[in-house]
């Protein structure tokens, strides 16, 4: 029989590879939820893939998404508003009878409270629990992706990046890992009431990404550790609201302090196979840092 998953913000960085490596499982009817339709205009192009138009801010748009929906991979966007739109979400999939969602949350939700984001993920997760419908949270490390999405421009531009992460480990996950993990959790059994602590193979400090990149690259890359204060006047210079600059540098502490350094097998034992290497990242993504 035939399931229909809704993927929220199937355009950002885990929901299209979601969508890409659901798009090719038997039986699996996917739903890209997009914030605009013309952002999500290529991901018509891949089989069983139907893109519906949805505003988490708006629940009107959200019902036609809803429709005849059995499961959710949720994602909220990196917001001050997240809470409120994943509560929003989750409503919507009750009165529409969804019967399990696998929510996209952040490492040690509950195990890092002094975090804004973990406070946030957990929150919601709560929700969902209260909620009455199955769930599975995948709780993912830091995304390999953030030094293609982020830091790219800098290295193409000067050959540098820019944290206040010192010497401190974190250990990296690739989005493609957590894809392979949710396109488990919402086609296999057995994940209803799991939450799945999502890591990559081992932790690395941003100097020794930054070597791995220049290998890739055939170019020197640095990593340049600049003090908390000066960190916060340049994302404050550049705009950023304050709400994310204080975020920012929470997570820039915990992972100077190795508070996120951890690793976990989960993804080998739900995908079947050994989770990308940074060193496999740097090579598959080397475009984007020349
Ligand atoms: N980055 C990390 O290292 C990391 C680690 C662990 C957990 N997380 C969690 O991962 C989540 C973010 O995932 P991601 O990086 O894949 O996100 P992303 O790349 O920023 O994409 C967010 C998606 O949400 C859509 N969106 C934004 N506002 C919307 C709205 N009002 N209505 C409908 N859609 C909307 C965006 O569409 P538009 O672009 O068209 O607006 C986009 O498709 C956050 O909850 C974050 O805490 C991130």
């Amino acid at each position: 029989m035939h399931s229909t998953i809704l993927v929220t913000g199937a355009t950002g960085t885990v929901g299209r590879e979601v969508v890409i490596q659901l798009s090719i499982i038997d039986d699996v009817r996917v739903r890209a939820g997009v914030h605009s339709i013309i952002k999500g205009e290529n991901l018509k192009r891949l089989p069983d893939v139907e893109v519906v138009e949805m505003d988490f801010k708006n629940r009107d748009s959200l019902h036609a998404a809803f429709t005849h929906v059995d499961k959710v991979f949720l994602i909220t966007p990196f917001s001050d508003d997240q809470v409120a739109m994943a509560k929003t979400l989750i409503d919507e999939a009750k009165a529409a009878g969804v019967k399990h969602i696998v929510k996209l949350s952040v490492i040690k939700a509950d195990a890092a409270p002094e975090t804004m984001i973990g406070r946030w993920h957990r929150e919601v997760e709560k929700y969902i629990e209260d909620s009455g419908i199955a769930y599975t949270f995948l709780r993912p490390s830091s995304f390999m992706q953030n030094f293609a999405n982020y830091d790219a421009a800098s290295i193409k531009n000067d050959g540098r990046f820019y944290h206040s992460t010192g010497s401190g480990r974190v250990s990296y996950i690739d989005v493609r890992d957590i894809a392979a993990v949710a396109v488990e959790a919402l086609t296999g059994s057995g994940h209803e009431g799991k939450t799945y602590e999502l890591t990559g193979p081992e932790a690395l400090s941003n100097q020794e990404a930054a070597d791995i990149i220049g290998e890739a690259t055939g170019r020197q890359v640095a990593f340049v550790d600049v003090p908390e204060e000066a960190a916060r006047n340049s994302m404050l210079q550049q705009h950023m609201p304050e709400w994310m600059v204080n975020a920012m540098l929470e997570l820039e502490q915990g992972y100077k302090q190795n508070r996120f350094s951890e690793t976990t097998d989960i993804v080998e034992q739900l995908a079947g196979r050994p989770p990308h290497s940074f060193r496999q990242f740097a090579q598959d993504y080397r475009e984007c840092f020349i």
